[in-house]
């Protein structure tokens, strides 16, 4: 408790998954979280759940915003900021449920630049808005998500797109902590293995079938990752533990890419 005491962070898709185990367990380790997601009625019930825990007065939220929309990008950390008064923090976990073709099958306007606006535009627009408000910080953490696929390919999604959009943020993000470094801006990545989320039940990744089968013999621990096992790794590097980790990326997999 009290890893984060004090610390403000604005956490991008707190309605569901990943973004939203960070936000309540940001929330538990002593930060106040700013966040927002596009749905409104996921970011009320994750509201719903902070009030309902006694932290009311710990999450704000601006919904529904649409982050790859660069307006709706500025207002949300301009509400942040007027809320709490300064960011720390800036995990962005947001990202688009991405479309699943092969590089033969895939359409370029319907499927191709949505998914790299919403895994990777998104990212972009959210750590330009933040950024003068982490150097005004003195000590600026940016969390963004890779994942498992942007050091591997899958033999059974056709994810072009997804491998190019998490590989895209690997890179921008070594670049960010390139820039920031001056200003005591630390910039990482997450790549989390396959987590039970809407996102992976929507891509049926998670269900009694032959994706999940062939996923867990690939496991080390013989389980799906839960949202905990990435917020506990956001705790640390948000956290003044990490003051001296910047440019790297952790990979949380069940050991998935060690065999
Ligand atoms: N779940 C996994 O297995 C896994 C694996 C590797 C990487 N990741 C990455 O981790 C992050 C979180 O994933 P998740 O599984 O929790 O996703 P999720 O779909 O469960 O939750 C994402 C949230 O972001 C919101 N969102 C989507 N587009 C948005 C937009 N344009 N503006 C505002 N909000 C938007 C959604 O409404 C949703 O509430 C993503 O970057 C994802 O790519 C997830």
């Amino acid at each position: 408790m009290g890893r984060l005491s004090g610390k403000i962070a604005v956490v991008t898709g707190i309605g569901a998954g990943i973004g939203k185990g960070i936000a309540l367990l940001f929330m538990q380790e002593g930060a106040a979280v700013f966040g927002c997601d596009i749905d409104s009625a996921a970011a009320e019930a994750t509201i719903a759940e902070a009030t309902a825990a006694g932290r009311a007065d710990s999450l704000a939220s601006l919904h529904p915003c649409d982050l790859t929309k660069p307006d709706d990008v500025t207002r949300l950390i301009g509400a942040a900021v007027a809320r709490f008064g300064r960011i720390d923090i800036l995990v962005n976990a947001a990202a688009i449920a991405p479309h699943m073709a092969t590089a033969a099958a895939m359409d370029f306007e319907e499927q191709w630049r949505p998914t790299l606006a919403g895994e990777v535009d998104l990212v972009f627009l959210a750590c330009k808005a933040a950024w003068p408000h982490l150097v005004a910080s003195g000590a600026g953490s940016i969390i963004n998500f890779a994942s498992v696929n942007a050091y591997r390919g899958s033999r059974s999604f056709g994810m072009v797109a997804h491998c190019a959009g998490k590989a895209a943020v690997l890179g921008m993000t070594r670049q960010l902590a390139v820039e920031g470094g001056a200003a005591n801006i630390r910039a990482n990545t997450i790549s989390p293995g396959l987590v039970q989320t809407a996102a992976t039940a929507k891509a049926g990744a998670t269900d009694d079938g032959s994706v999940r089968a062939a996923i867990l013999d690939r496991l080390l621990i013989k389980r799906l990752g839960r949202p905990e096992d990435i917020a506990w790794c956001a705790v640390y590097l948000a956290s003044d533990e990490a003051s001296w980790v910047t440019g790297v990326d952790f990979p949380i997999n069940g050991g998935v890419l060690a065999v």
